[in-house]
């Protein structure tokens, strides 16, 4: 169900995309990221001879860290990782690990056993908005983003949605942790229940004017939930800063995301 509404909006994507110059079927059809090939990377990237598959292998190792922008040679292989499915078959095999540890926890079971979830990319998908705005080659723009994210219809990543409700089966709480800011609060809400995510234990976002990293403002968030009694048994997201850092939680799990880098 919610792999459909997914598909169907990244079917949606890619009649708006212009990132993608790959033959584009009818926007009808359900199957139409698979036609999407994954790209070598062959037209080069940063620094010289290394492809892009390598460069984006570098990123999710936080090998490469603090760039800014996806280089821009490497925006179309990025927007056909994203769009393929190889992006979902990363995922899965992260959320699959993930489960699996789940299910093998010995749980306190005084209802203080949280998995933290972070939301862009990992709990909701922003791919409608990047593949409208490009893949991570341009600078960020927080009116176009804001303007996004205040339509509240950002889509499920479906492998995450699922090892949510394998947490809350087994009797884990949820808490969601992101660098939104307090003033999307009720569109977030919104937006996370309409994508399927319909309880949580707490919902963190960063107060106004807080200019700390991510994972300053995010190990202090975990620290003090651990001082609230909380036990955090697991953390994923898709920065190494959701997973870095103090309180990082029984076992961490990084998702794909070649297209942004936050410190
Ligand atoms: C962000 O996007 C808006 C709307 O397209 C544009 O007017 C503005 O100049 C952009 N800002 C930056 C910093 O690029
Ligand atoms: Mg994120």
């Amino acid at each position: 169900m919610e792999m459909k509404v997914f598909l169907w909006s990244l079917a949606a994507v890619l009649t708006l995309s212009s990132a993608v110059s790959s033959p584009v079927e009818t926007p009808r059809e359900r199957h139409i990221i698979h036609p999407l090939r994954q790209l070598s990377g062959s037209g080069g990237s940063p620094p010289s001879g290394v492809t892009c598959a390598s460069w984006r292998f570098g990123v999710e190792t936080n090998s490469v860290r603090g760039w800014t922008t996806v280089p821009r040679r490497c925006e179309r292989y990025v927007g056909h990782y994203m769009l393929g499915d190889r992006y979902r078959q990363d995922s899965a095999a992260v959320t699959a690990e993930a489960a699996a540890y789940a299910e093998g926890l010995r749980l306190n079971g005084n209802g203080k056993d949280v998995w933290i979830f972070d939301i862009d990319e990992t709990s909701l998908s922003n791919l409608p908005y990047y593949a409208h705005h490009g893949f991570g080659a341009e600078e960020y723009n927080s009116t176009t983003f804001n303007e996004w994210v205040n339509t509240g219809k950002a889509p499920a990543l479906p492998e995450s949605l699922k090892l949510y409700k394998k947490v809350l089966s087994l009797g884990v709480k949820v808490v969601f942790l992101t660098g939104r800011g307090e003033e999307s609060r009720e569109i977030t809400s919104a937006n996370l229940r309409r994508a399927g995510f319909e309880q949580w234990e707490k919902l963190l976002l960063r107060g106004e004017g807080d200019k700390r990293t991510a994972l300053a403002y995010k190990s202090s968030e975990r620290k003090k939930l651990r001082r609230e009694g909380y036990r955090i048994v697991g953390n994923i997201g898709d920065q190494w800063s959701d997973i870095l850092g103090k309180a990082q939680g029984g076992r961490t799990f990084k998702l794909p995301d070649p297209m942004y880098y936050l410190n």
